[in-house]
């Protein structure tokens, strides 16, 4: 028997777990794509076999809202394996894969809360449905479970130990809260591991960005004038695979260090109000509000194209927007609306939502097998230690992330070097000098 059957449930419509998923008749589609996921995922199914022989998540109630893709399903499986019971809803309105929450739930034996396309109140009843499970462990990506068990679902805000944080906009949210002396209870952070940010936010975020952008227009890339805000990690991910197309690359950026390593990296960098005229498809991953606004968009070329790929759908001001549009706005492709300014037409790719996920499939998995290795040691780390975590932010020991990234070295059968013990003595020492 493969480890793939080992967590497959015999399920029968009579015992499956709580749900709200779209069609359960996808459930079959969905396996296959979670078992392709699996093919690329060996870091996190080392983790799932040693899950399964020691049970560091027995007797846990774990509640997460992650976007409900393949990769996910496979980390909701580590999770069961170790012990866990999970109820997953998703952290976004369009980017749950319906084949996947399908399968969790007749397959696998998770209870899952999502729809692709369920509008707002759908959202955050799926929220509360997660909620009503009384989790000890919350998984969020953009701190959404968090901060309503803080604000309106403190009946279960008391039973819950300890959490976890997949993205830079929900640690932003989580310090500001533990500032406060809102935060109830420690959080780690798996966004600030190296084996996370450095790979997930820039060659994930980069290639899947280009992915999402092609799937939902079909344009050419080559030699077009790209414009991307914000040069973070995503950024830097987004701009080098732009440039790996063809295009031409202008960065607008507010912080003077990253301006200068942009420069340094050969694009051009320039203001947003210059950079509306100069560009022809636009890209926001600032994690910040109204990057593009009525000034940037009556700027913009006829045909000019926007996407975001920041967490919220806050990057591009699509109310001002459909203001100078008067409300001339229509559906041209399935994920691209078209906004007629009476002189220009300019468009938005799914609706300013994260176009990776909302248009393609987000990250691809050999990427999120060291995120959501990360995600499933960052729920066993608190498991084991909540009691002695303050209730803020925490970043998981290096030995961890070290760790993630030599399974990751070894699946990948790349080979490096270690030190002499002569070079260690030196390296630690500081007698030596010129
Ligand atoms: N789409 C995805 O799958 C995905 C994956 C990872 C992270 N994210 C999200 O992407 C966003 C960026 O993440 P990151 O890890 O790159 O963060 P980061 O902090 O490394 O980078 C953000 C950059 O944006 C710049 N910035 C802020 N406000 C700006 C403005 N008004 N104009 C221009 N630049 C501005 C900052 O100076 C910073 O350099 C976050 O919202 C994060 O949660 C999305």
């Amino acid at each position: 028997m493969t480890t793939t059957d080992l967590s497959r449930e015999q399920t029968t419509a009579a015992n499956l777990p709580d749900h709200d998923v779209s069609d359960l008749s996808l459930a079959p589609g969905g396996v296959t794509r979670i078992e392709w996921a699996e093919r690329e995922m060996p870091v996190l199914r080392l983790i799932r076999e040693r899950f399964e022989r020691e049970q560091p998540l027995a007797g846990m109630r774990i509640g997460a809202c992650l976007h409900v893709t393949t990769e996910t399903a496979n980390l909701m499986r580590t999770l069961k394996a170790g012990g866990a019971q999970v109820a997953l809803c998703a952290s976004n309105l369009l980017s749950t894969q319906d084949d996947v929450a399908a399968a969790l739930v007749t397959e696998y034996g998770i209870s899952v809360f999502a729809r692709r396309g369920v509008d707002r109140d759908g959202f955050y009843r799926h929220l509360n449905a997660v909620a009503d499970t009384h989790p000890h462990l919350t998984q969020d990506d953009g701190c959404d479970l968090v901060s309503l068990l803080h604000k309106e679902r403190t009946d279960a805000l008391e039973g819950v130990l300890a959490g976890t944080e997949e993205t830079t906009t929900g640690i932003i949210r989580l310090r500001a809260m533990a500032a406060d002396g809102a935060l109830k209870y420690p959080v780690v952070g798996v966004n600030e591991s190296k084996t996370k940010h450095m790979f997930d936010n820039r060659f994930g975020t980069g290639q899947s960005t280009v992915d999402g952008i092609l799937r939902a227009t079909n344009i050419l890339l080559a030699g077009r004038h790209v414009v991307v805000a914000g040069y973070g990690w995503v950024g830097k991910g987004i701009a080098s695979r732009m440039r790996g197309m063809g295009a031409q690359v202008a960065i607008v950026e507010v912080d003077p260090i990253v301006a200068i390593e942009a420069f340094m990296e050969g694009y051009q960098v320039m203001p947003g109000l210059d950079a509306a005229a100069w560009g022809e498809v636009f890209i926001t991953a600032t994690g910040n509000l109204h990057v593009f606004r009525k000034e940037h968009f009556e700027r913009m070329a006829n045909g000019a194209i926007m996407a975001n790929s920041g967490h919220f759908d806050a990057e591009i001001d699509l109310v001002a927007l459909n203001e100078l549009a008067g409300g001339r706005v229509r559906q041209l492709r399935r994920d691209v609306k078209e906004y007629d300014l009476g002189n220009r037409r300019v468009y938005v790719i799914a609706d300013g939502r994260l176009v990776n996920l909302a248009a393609a499939e987000g990250h691809p998995a050999a990427v999120m097998d060291m995120s959501f290795a990360n995600q499933a040691l960052a729920a066993e780390y608190g498991a084991k230690n909540h009691a002695s975590l303050s209730p803020a932010v925490h970043v998981m020991p290096d030995e961890i992330d070290r760790e993630v990234a030599r399974l990751k070295l070894e699946a990948l059968n790349v080979k490096i070097d270690t030190m002499t013990p002569e070079q260690e003595r030196y390296i630690k020492s500081w007698q030596e000098g010129t």
